[in-house]
């Protein structure tokens, strides 16, 4: 399975701090955003990504991220000339995709918690689309799914004005590679934009999509406004502190799947000398 992270869009709704800096390549807390969504792929041992950026931050992420030879990976980067919507990265990603199965990770998206490793779907055979369903308390923000009672779709609504039920689809969805051909398929919304709910419809109408709700103890977070973003912070700061965890880390996800050794995470955690994040990562090896 690949992965791709979809890190364009003008971030607007955080001017003027995203005015000339990628809302991605914001900190959060200790280190910028598009760390944590990475490190979630990785611990989902995807190696092979491709990062899909503004044309403006295309450089900064390359020299943030690199080939990713250094994580025992393979990143690739591509542009979005302008934020046409989440569905038009399996367009620009359709050679990377090629045959094989995707995870889409949206590059404002936080997800902390193990349980979403043993509940994303096994890279071996997966066929068919996968999304997850977690309750939010302001569910017109989302896309939304609503499930009977035998947890089977009824449907599913991007920012419903009067949304069914309170089950957000949070951004890291699994599709196999027919994904790029459904693509080619969905038209623009009344906002003008590929709408990643289309993606899911049409593969829930192909009756091919599975929706699992997120465990409890698995946290969710988006960061594309100023109070989550904020919130964000809190979130990472209260457990690193408190637990003494690093939490997005793609030196630690990379060592934890066998991408990179222990000598060569031990290189990596030097090289951030003396800030907190090297810190923490360097405690976290003398513990091993
Ligand atoms: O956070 C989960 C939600 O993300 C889902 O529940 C929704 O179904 C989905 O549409 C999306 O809603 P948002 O309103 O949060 O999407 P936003 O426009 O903020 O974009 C999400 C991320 O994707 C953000 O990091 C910017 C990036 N993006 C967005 C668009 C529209 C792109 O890279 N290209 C784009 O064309």
């Amino acid at each position: 399975m690949k992965g791709i992270l979809l890190a364009g869009g003008t971030g607007s709704r955080l001017y003027p701090m995203t005015k000339t800096v990628s809302k991605q390549l914001l900190p959060v807390y200790d280190k910028p955003m598009v760390y944590y969504p990475l490190s979630t792929l990785l611990s989902l041992g995807i190696s092979e990504i491709l990062i899909i950026t503004t044309p403006r931050d295309r450089e900064a992420f390359t020299s943030l991220l690199g080939d990713g030879s250094q994580l025992g990976c393979s990143f690739s980067y591509a542009v979005q000339p302008k934020p046409k919507g989440l569905a038009e990265a399996f367009l620009i990603g359709a050679d990377f995709i090629g045959n094989d199965s995707v995870a889409l990770i949206l590059g404002d998206n936080l997800f902390y918690g193990s349980a979403i490793q043993k509940q994303s779907p096994s890279k071996a055979d997966f066929s068919g689309g996968l999304i997850f369903g977690t309750p939010v308390q302001n569910p017109k923000r989302y896309g939304i799914v609503e499930l009977d009672p035998d947890g089977e779709v009824k449907s599913i609504e991007e920012k419903p004005n009067h949304p069914k039920s309170n089950l957000a689809i949070p951004g890291l969805y699994f599709f196999d590679h027919t994904v790029v051909e459904m693509a080619t398929q969905v038209k623009p919304s009344a906002r003008g934009e590929l709408e990643i709910t289309d993606i899911h419809n049409t593969y829930w109408k192909a009756d091919k999509l599975g929706v699992t709700i997120l465990e409890q103890g698995t946290a969710w977070l988006d960061t594309g406004t100023v109070q989550s973003l904020s919130k964000a912070h809190a979130f990472v700061e209260a457990i690193q502190s408190r637990q003494g965890v690093l939490v997005g880390s793609p030196e630690l996800a990379a060592y934890q799947q066998g991408f990179i050794n222990l000598s060569q995470l031990k290189t990596l955690a030097k090289s951030y000398k003396d800030a907190e994040y090297g810190n923490y990562l360097k405690q976290w090896i003398n513990e091993q």
